[in-house]
């Protein structure tokens, strides 16, 4: 066997490759130089030879009529022949790059192979042409471009006719004459699901926008629509994408997923005329944020899609049901998944969907609209895009939390990956689950898993596949075990608060973690209890009340009937009570007097078993009665009133003098009071509670002086009682109530001057006990235990 003196000169062989010599069917290894055959790339070729053909084939041997990837060469009566690899070489790079100006690639390696019949020597005419003597032929070459695969795209060259033939059918042909030797036949090409495109072949599919080429080097390049796109026909895309924000994640329109950490409020979608918003509030954990309400701003007004499927406009609840209805421009409708609101603008199509936990942001038009907000980019600088105008005060403040000991990451995120697994798989190639499982994973790795959460990034995902996917997810929930009912669905918490998971079972309107932090710092229930001059007031927060499962219509003070107050608005209970009703205990100790209730669950007796929790909440108010007060006053004054206050109790008291029993003529300056005459002194005060204390004149005396440790000194009363020496003196009101009274005949001081001045003294006397001093034939003493807070006031006559 002679080889043909073109190349023969540089033929270097490539290492490790020994030439294969074979004279009937044969397969040989060519992986350490892999033909590249139509698109298809093989690392063997079967080589056999039939009467009137050499055959290489890659698919397996020749069997005409089953298809199969072969190189047919019209030589006759072959019976033997050899394959060698080789590296690469320059002469030969440089004639195809001359012949296939196509071809810029270099050369790699290439393979050669000859074949020879059982005749006469070969003739080998010099560098053009190798021809046949007879039987023998000389197929020099013919694999050269077989062979450099990586090289130069699959080129034949040959001495002989050939037919390169893909699934058994001719897709291509070399003829050679004794003029147009050593040609090459390109065999690069492509091929996609079995159709083979040639080089630089395109085709076009307008109804699903797709458009192949096969490329300058030779790669399948496909064109279809934009990631964000979809195909409207007639090779038309359209804008079509979805933004889900779940919990604190946003997943944008390119499949982004970042999250949102403080409380505020984001531009989502912001079109022309419209904006598309999320507020981001936190729940159970200071630091980790949830998508609260989505708000879609139209001409205006706004929209505010609620936990519970509440929707608002401009503030005012609106009812939905499952039918839509077009309210100001926007198409509204609620079922048992949530709510959605659709707006067409133009050409596009805005659709928001939100179930309380889950926001999906479904964006259509005929090409992409200019878009803003966080669903275009969710690695956007977030200030950029914070609304002042629905966001609260320091919303951007940051809060740390202690880490939750009772969450299990790797447990997490088995739950997490279930996207990748059956039934959603089928749709994973439709939807990428891996943004969903990134914000799936970090949330719950974070947060507990409660309030739905297990199935909130499960739902936010099958949501996105039935738009964008013909897989059927069927059977998904009763597998992951979720409800196909939206988390809290028509349970409507206030600012506050949010829908939750109680403790005990149910769902229930939870404090916040900020709003509850305060209480939660002191284990409280409540604010500290109020305390007013005669009442107190405790205050219970609602939402922590549900959490322990209290409910408080079953809540009661000492008297039964006495049942705190919830305001709507904040969901607080208030329970009051005042000195004199629901069972309020007084005590009295020195100084002091102390209202107590308790706060108690009913004490039901027909039940047999109870759930509820011993609730019982005691309170009290201490009050400290008013030091002895002391004034003087000029006998001018028809009366003196001192205003007195100390401790919780403020109160005036008044010192008057009459000439008449209904105490209707007071004495005043022109008043002329004759010795002997009978005078009336009330002592009045005014706002002290009746109900709980009564006042006692203790003592009254007359001095000449000003001062009311002067002498002389004339007791009037002593004790609470009359002075048993002076006849004229009438106690007749005392310790009965807020005011007292009494008379005695004007006298005057023997050996000074007519100036009277009275001084009293009185004592504030809880009415628990009794007030009225005890006078008598015996002039037993009044129990001073009654009483506690003392007064003075003075009250002068100038003759
Ligand atoms: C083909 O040859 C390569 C080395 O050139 C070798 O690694 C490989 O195992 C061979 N393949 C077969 C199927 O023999
Ligand atoms: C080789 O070709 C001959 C002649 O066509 C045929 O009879 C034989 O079956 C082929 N060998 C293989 C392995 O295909
Ligand atoms: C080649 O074969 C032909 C007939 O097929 C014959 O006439 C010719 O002499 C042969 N040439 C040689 C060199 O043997
Ligand atoms: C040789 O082949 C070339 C190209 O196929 C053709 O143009 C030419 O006419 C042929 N010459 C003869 C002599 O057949
Ligand atoms: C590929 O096709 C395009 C148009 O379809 C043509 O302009 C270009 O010249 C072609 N390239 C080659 C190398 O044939
Ligand atoms: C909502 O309020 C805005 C501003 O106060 C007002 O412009 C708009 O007309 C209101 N929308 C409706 C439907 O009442
Ligand atoms: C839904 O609400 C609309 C308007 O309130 C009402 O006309 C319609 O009958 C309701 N449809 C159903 C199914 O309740
Ligand atoms: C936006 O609103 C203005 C005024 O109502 C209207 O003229 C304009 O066409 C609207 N633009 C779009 C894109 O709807
Ligand atoms: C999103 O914004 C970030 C930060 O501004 C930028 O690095 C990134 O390239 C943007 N991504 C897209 C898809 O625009
Ligand atoms: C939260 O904790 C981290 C690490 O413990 C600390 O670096 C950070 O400053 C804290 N942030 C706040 C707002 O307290
Ligand atoms: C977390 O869950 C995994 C998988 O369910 C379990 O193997 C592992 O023991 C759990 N770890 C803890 C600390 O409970
Ligand atoms: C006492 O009451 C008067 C009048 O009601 C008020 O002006 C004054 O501020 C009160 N004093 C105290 C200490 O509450």
């Amino acid at each position: 066997m002679l080889r043909p003196l073109l190349y023969l000169s540089a033929l270097g062989l490539l290492a490790g490759a020994a030439p294969v010599s074979f004279t009937g069917p044969t397969e040989v290894n060519i992986s350490s130089c892999p033909i590249t055959y139509y698109g298809q790339t093989y690392d063997r070729v079967y080589v056999n030879f039939t009467s009137d053909k050499t055959v290489i084939c890659f698919t397996g041997f020749y069997n005409p009529g089953s298809g199969g990837d072969c190189v047919l060469i019209n030589t006759p009566a072959m019976t033997s022949g050899e394959f060698e690899i080789f590296d690469r070489w320059d002469a030969l790079e440089a004639d195809v790059h001359k012949k296939v100006p196509a071809i810029k690639t270099t050369m790699k390696c290439y393979m050669d192979s000859y074949v020879q019949g059982n005749g006469n020597s070969n003739v080998v005419n010099d560098n053009t042409v190798f021809r046949s003597n007879n039987n023998t032929l000389s197929l020099l070459n013919m694999l050269n471009s077989l062979l450099s695969a990586l090289w130069f795209q699959h080129l034949f060259f040959v001495v002989q006719d050939l037919q390169a033939q893909v699934n058994g059918a001719t897709v291509g042909t070399l003829a050679v004459n004794s003029t147009n030797s050593n040609v090459f036949l390109d065999a690069s090409g492509c091929r996609q699901s079995g159709v083979l495109y040639g080089y630089n072949q395109s085709m076009s599919h307008p109804e699903t926008c797709t458009s192949v080429v096969c490329g300058q080097t030779a790669v399948l390049q496909t064109s279809t629509c934009g990631p964000l796109e979809r195909c409207l026909g007639n090779n038309i895309c359209g804008f079509d994408s979805v933004c889900t924000v779940t919990g604190p994640a946003v997943i944008d329109f390119h499949g982004q997923v970042n999250s949102v950490e403080d409380r505020c409020a984001y531009s989502l979608v912001s079109l022309t005329n419209l904006t598309v918003l999320a507020t981001f509030r936190e729940r159970r954990r200071k630091d980790v944020s949830f998508v609260d309400s989505v708000t879609l701003r139209l001409d205006g007004s706004d929209f505010r899609l609620e936990q519970g499927g509440r929707v608002l406009l401009n503030g005012s609840v609106l009812t939905l049901n499952s039918s839509a209805q077009l309210v100001h421009g926007v198409e509204l409708s609620k079922d048992q998944t949530g709510v959605t609101a659709k707006v067409s603008l133009s050409d596009v199509t805005t659709s928001v969907f939100f179930d309380g936990s889950t926001a999906q942001i479904h964006v259509e038009g005929p090409a992409a609209p200019p878009l803003q907000g966080l669903c275009r980019n969710s690695s956007s600088s977030l200030s950029g895009l914070r609304l002042s105008d629905y966001s609260s005060t320091s919303c951007e403040t940051q809060y740390n939390d202690t880490a939750d000991s009772s969450i299990n990451c790797t447990m997490a995120t088995e739950r997490c990956e279930l996207l990748k697994g059956a039934p959603f798989s089928a749709c994973n190639d439709d939807v990428d689950p891996e943004p969903y499982i990134t914000a799936c994973t970090d949330t719950l790795c974070t947060y507990p898993a409660v309030d739905g959460l297990n199935c909130q990034f499960l739902e936010a995902y099958a949501r996105a596949c039935s738009l964008y996917s013909n897989a059927s997810l069927e059977g998904w929930r009763s597998k992951a075990s979720c409800s196909p009912e939206a988390f809290c669905q028509d349970r409507t918490c206030i600012d506050h608060e949010f829908c939750g998971d109680k403790t005990v079972g149910g769902t229930g309107c939870l404090c916040r973690a900020l709003f509850a932090s305060k209480y939660r710092g002191t284990d409280s229930l409540g604010d500290p209890t109020v305390c007013r001059e005669n009442s107190a007031s405790l205050t219970l927060v609602g939402c922590l009340l549900e959490e322990k499962d209290v409910d408080y219509s079953v809540l009661h003070l000492n008297d039964q009937n006495c049942r705190g107050q919830v305001d709507q608005l904040t969901h607080m209970v208030t329970f009051s009570f005042n000195s004199s009703n629901c069972g309020t205990v007084v005590t009295a100790n020195n100084s002091q007097v102390t209202y107590k209730n308790t706060i108690r669950a009913d004490n039901s007796s027909s039940d047999i078993i109870t759930r509820q929790d011993q609730f019982y909440i005691d309170f009290s108010c201490v009050q400290t009665q008013p030091d002895i007060k002391f004034v003087s006053f000029r006998i001018k004054d028809s009366s003196v009133v001192q205003h007195l206050v100390s401790g919780p109790w403020n109160y005036t008291l008044t010192m008057k003098s009459y000439t008449d029993p209904g105490l209707t003529q007071a004495v005043d300056s022109n008043t002329e009071v004759m010795l002997n005459q009978k005078i009336w002194v009330e002592l009045e005060t005014n706002g002290l509670d009746g109900d709980v204390v009564a006042v006692v004149t203790d003592s009254c005396w007359a001095t000449d002086q000003p001062s009311s440790n002067g002498s002389p000194r004339y007791d009037l009363i002593i004790g609470g009682c009359a002075n048993a020496a002076d006849r004229t003196v009438q106690v007749e009101r005392n310790g009965a109530g807020t005011s007292n009274h009494f008379s005695f005949n004007m006298f005057q001081f023997s050996e000074s001057s007519t100036d009277i001045y009275l001084h009293c003294k009185l004592q504030l006397c809880v009415r628990k006990n009794s007030c009225t001093p005890t006078c008598g034939a015996r002039r037993r003493r009044s129990s001073r235990s009654t009483s506690e807070a003392e007064a003075f006031i003075s009250m002068g006559w100038t003759g």
